[in-house]
């Protein structure tokens, strides 16, 4: 855990996870940093929290102790949002100062009851409202319902043009000693890059047409610092994550990229075999193409990937009357997380009887996923060399869809 100054008066105090699931699903393989934010004039503010995970409220504690602070000192706790990463520690603060004055949102209000048991003190705020800690320094507050859950709101320091955004603009994603994107090369950019959208595919995407919102609400406001909850501090250039975040929203419809994610599942490698020749007749085309094999890979790595992806090859056995049950199982996910408007082939073999294809009927109807599907190939057993015609044929199509042409790039 660390405090790192953003600007005169602004800290950031962080700890970054690794080796957990974050919310107790998604898998972290470049960590993640949970940011609180102290905040100066004459009285100080607390800007969220830090999660409950391996006593972090005593690395919270010696920290302060480090400012030469107490939690007695702390005049306000700004709650943007209840998820426990951020409030997780506040029973912790609350045994020490039981009189916390705490700022949150009418949801934030209710959901603290439920959460934590009756919490008083409590100052409920909403867009526009202001709180003045003196010395200049007046914060407002905006909500962005359902950027993540219902009660989020974002708070703004007037006298820096500071963002506590929360869950806006995270990442996933961490660096030791680099709090900043200041501090990044273009390497570490790219890193960042990949870990924002493997972070809002997993935990914003289902609130893209909310987070459209909260980013139109946003828009007016002069950002010098955009200072989230999770991921760095952008300092030298702000627009970078935000309109990233915008990006990120619109790929939820159609990720203007040329990208293919191929994802498969196989029992006995006749469906992989397929895979294979679908892989290197893609190797025609310039497009960047992601293999994901289910189970092995995570629903995490997947959503990433999908998100980026306008076209999704999907190949998978029929498994007792019903779809391969691991593709099942992330198609429902990728239904839920709203993934819209992907052109898809589905490829696969069979036994004794298909049924897999009209699993992924019901699947695309009941979640409403509005995918555009070319004539899937399914061949019982092995594929023969007229089903390799056809998926090939199918990449044609796909590839044309989404403005690539035939003419094939050698690799
Ligand atoms: Fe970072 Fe939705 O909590």
């Amino acid at each position: 855990m660390n405090i790192t100054t953003i600007s005169d008066d602004i800290f950031k105090l962080s700890v970054s996870l690794e080796n957990v699931l974050f919310e107790g699903i998604w898998e972290i393989p470049r960590g993640v940093s949970v940011n609180s934010y102290i905040v100066k004039g004459e009285k100080i503010a607390l800007v969220d929290g830090v999660c409950g995970w391996d006593g972090v409220p005593e690395h919270l504690f010696e920290m302060l102790d480090q400012m030469n602070m107490k939690i007695d000192d702390v005049d306000y706790l700004i709650i943007n949002h209840m998820e426990p990463d951020h409030s997780g520690w506040l029973e912790d603060l609350r045994s020490i100062k039981a009189n916390l004055n705490i700022i949150c949102t009418k949801p934030a209000e209710q959901l603290l009851e439920a959460f934590y048991g009756r919490v008083d003190n409590i100052r409920v705020v909403k867009d526009g409202d202001t709180l003045d800690l003196g010395n200049g320094r007046i914060l407002t507050f905006a909500t962005v319902p359902n950027v993540h859950w219902p009660d989020a709101m974002v708070t703004y320091d007037t006298m820096t043009k500071t963002l506590f955004s929360c869950d806006v603009f995270g990442t996933y994603g961490y660096i030791e000693g680099k709090h900043f994107d200041e501090d990044l090369t273009e390497e570490e950019l790219v890193i960042f890059e990949e870990e924002g959208v493997r972070y809002y595919s997993n935990i914003v995407a289902t609130f893209s047409d909310f987070t459209k919102k909260a980013l139109d609400k946003l828009k007016d406001i002069e950002i010098k610092v955009v200072a989230p909850g999770h991921g760095l501090v952008w300092r030298k250039n702000p627009s970078k994550i935000i309109d990233d975040y915008k990006r990120y929203a619109a790929y939820q419809k159609d990720p203007d990229l040329h990208e293919v994610t191929v994802l498969y599942g196989s029992m006995y490698g006749m469906t992989e075999k397929a895979v294979q020749h679908i892989i290197e007749s893609l190797k025609n085309y310039d497009v960047k193409v992601n293999v994901h094999r289910v189970p092995e890979t995570s629903w995490g790595t997947i959503l990433a990937s999908v998100w980026n992806s306008p076209v999704v090859i999907l190949a998978m056995p029929t498994y007792e009357y019903k779809m391969f049950p691991p593709m099942a199982a992330i198609l429902e996910e990728l239904g839920n997380k709203k993934v819209h408007n992907r052109k898809a082939l589905r490829i696969g073999s069979y036994g004794w009887s298909g049924g897999a294809q009209k699993e992924l009927d019901e699947i695309m109807k009941h979640k409403g996923m509005k995918w555009t599907f070319v004539e899937p190939v399914e061949f019982k057993g092995a594929a023969a060399q007229s089903d390799y015609q056809k998926m090939d044929e199918g990449i044609i199509e796909l590839m044309e869809m989404i403005g690539v042409s035939d003419t094939a790039v050698t690799v």
